[in-house]
């Protein structure tokens, strides 16, 4: 077999590993494959950038707690007596055991199943049997280790395992108008994620996941029977004649903007692809709300968003994206439920079963996708994978971002950007 460029691993003088590797119109497969870069992505992406963990929701009650990931890091959320949310990392200061075995519930402490020794669900430790041992009254200043910053937009709470860098908002910037923006279509301008989290384990590198979030070229594909059983209109947002655009929103989040062509068709829930007779209820409250505005948010409808590095918004489910390896890691999924949303709440929960639930027409297809692509990547030739669609048309918009036609990889492009922009960076 004949290389078609030279190998990545030469040494090129004035260039940095990632010149080779991110170029503007390809990437090289092994982004997906090098165990040492995915080692690298831990240090330099997931222990250091915010990264989605949860929404305030999942915790609602004081001393609540729920299970959950940061990349490689087990960590519970929590919510203390006075209502302030903490992610505790899962690791007892005494030998270092997995302290919390429940996956949700309800405590101020707890107890560690080895030796005793128990925290308070701020990661304090509160004591810990026999402590003559310790040599006497003097209570050992140890604890449960705590991701560093912890922030939440809108009830989404983040979590950064680094003790200094850009602030939550700084890192969301233009997607915070897309979180708004969901949250704009609950009557009581509020969301919970608290229907319950599907988890699919996916044998594919994440990136593959996350940048497929806002690919609008393989749906009529990779969808396309479902589309055609359905009689769905969606797969026409994503046509070569579609008015949408896709957005690369700075920073590596991105969308798929399909608000030009619902407000060509003026019809409210048709983003939802339903009509208003079927969700009274939900309409009467956003008129209530909002006044003359209900009738454009109903008509926009949600955002189709991915917030670097794995924080998905699909409209009326989010999902949460985390590497477990080189070759796999875990989307959680849950549908959206707006406060006030009335009949509309349980119509997202079917749509969310029928579309990425276990037996899902919509996420089992992107996932046998995502893990051929990953079978794909680990063959050696050709050794690039193409991004270049859409760059000879993209253009700027009138608040400076790129934007490009619905079917474009703009948002990759940026995706890619944002990310050698980080693993260039020291660690
Ligand atoms: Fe937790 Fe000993 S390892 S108490």
């Amino acid at each position: 077999m004949t290389a078609l460029v030279p190998s990545p691993a030469e040494v090129v003088e004035g260039e940095s590993r990632y010149d080779r590797l991110i170029q503007p119109a390809r990437v090289h497969g092994t982004l997906y494959t090098d165990p040492s870069i995915f080692a690298e992505e831990l240090r330099k992406i997931w222990h250091k950038t915010w990264v989605f963990v949860g929404h305030e929701s999942e915790v609602p009650e004081p001393n609540d707690y729920v299970r959950k990931q940061l990349a490689d890091q087990d960590v519970v959320m929590t919510r203390d007596k006075d209502g302030e949310v903490h992610l505790l990392i899962n690791r007892c200061a005494h030998r270092g055991l997995q302290v919390c075995d429940d996956k949700a519930g309800n405590s101020s402490s707890f107890r560690c199943p080895y030796h005793g020794w128990t925290y308070r669900n701020t990661g304090e430790l509160l004591g810990y049997p026999y402590n003559k041992g310790y040599g006497g009254k003097n209570k050992l200043e140890l604890g449960m280790g705590k991701v560093a910053r912890v922030a939440s937009y809108q009830g989404f709470v983040f979590g950064s395992l680094a003790q200094e860098g850009p602030s939550l908002e700084e890192h969301l910037g233009a997607a915070k108008g897309e979180i708004d923006r969901l949250v704009g279509l609950s009557p009581e301008g509020k969301v919970s994620l608290d229907a319950g989290w599907l988890r699919h384990q996916t044998k594919a590198n994440w990136k593959f996941l996350a940048e497929n979030e806002t690919d609008g070229y393989h749906p009529q594909f990779v969808h396309g029977s479902i589309f055609g059983v359905a009689g769905s209109p969606i797969g026409a947002l994503y046509s070569d004649n579609s008015t949408a655009v896709t957005r690369a929103l700075g920073d590596g989040h991105s969308e798929n903007d399909l608000r030009p062509e619902f407000r060509t068709f003026d019809e409210p829930m048709r983003w939802f692809g339903t009509t208003p007779d079927k969700v009274p209820g939900y309409l009467a409250s956003m008129a209530e709300s909002y006044g003359e505005d209900a009738h454009r948010r109903t008509v926009e409808g949600a955002p189709h968003v991915m917030i670097f590095p794995n924080l998905f918004i699909a409209e009326i489910q989010v999902f949460n994206i985390q590497p477990v390896g080189v070759g796999e890691c875990v989307q959680y999924s849950t549908a959206v439920q707006f406060a006030g949303g009335h009949e509309l709440n349980m119509r997202m929960v079917s749509q969310s079963i029928g579309s990425v639930g276990p037996a899902g027409m919509l996420l089992a297809d992107d996932t046998e996708m995502y893990e051929r692509n990953q079978r794909g990547v680990e063959m050696a030739d050709p050794e690039w994978l193409d991004v270049r669609r859409g760059l000879v048309r993209e253009t700027v918009d009138e608040d400076g971002f790129t934007i490009g036609a619905a079917t474009d990889e703009t948002a990759m492009r940026g995706f890619w950007s944002h990310y050698k922009s980080l693993m260039e960076a020291d660690a």
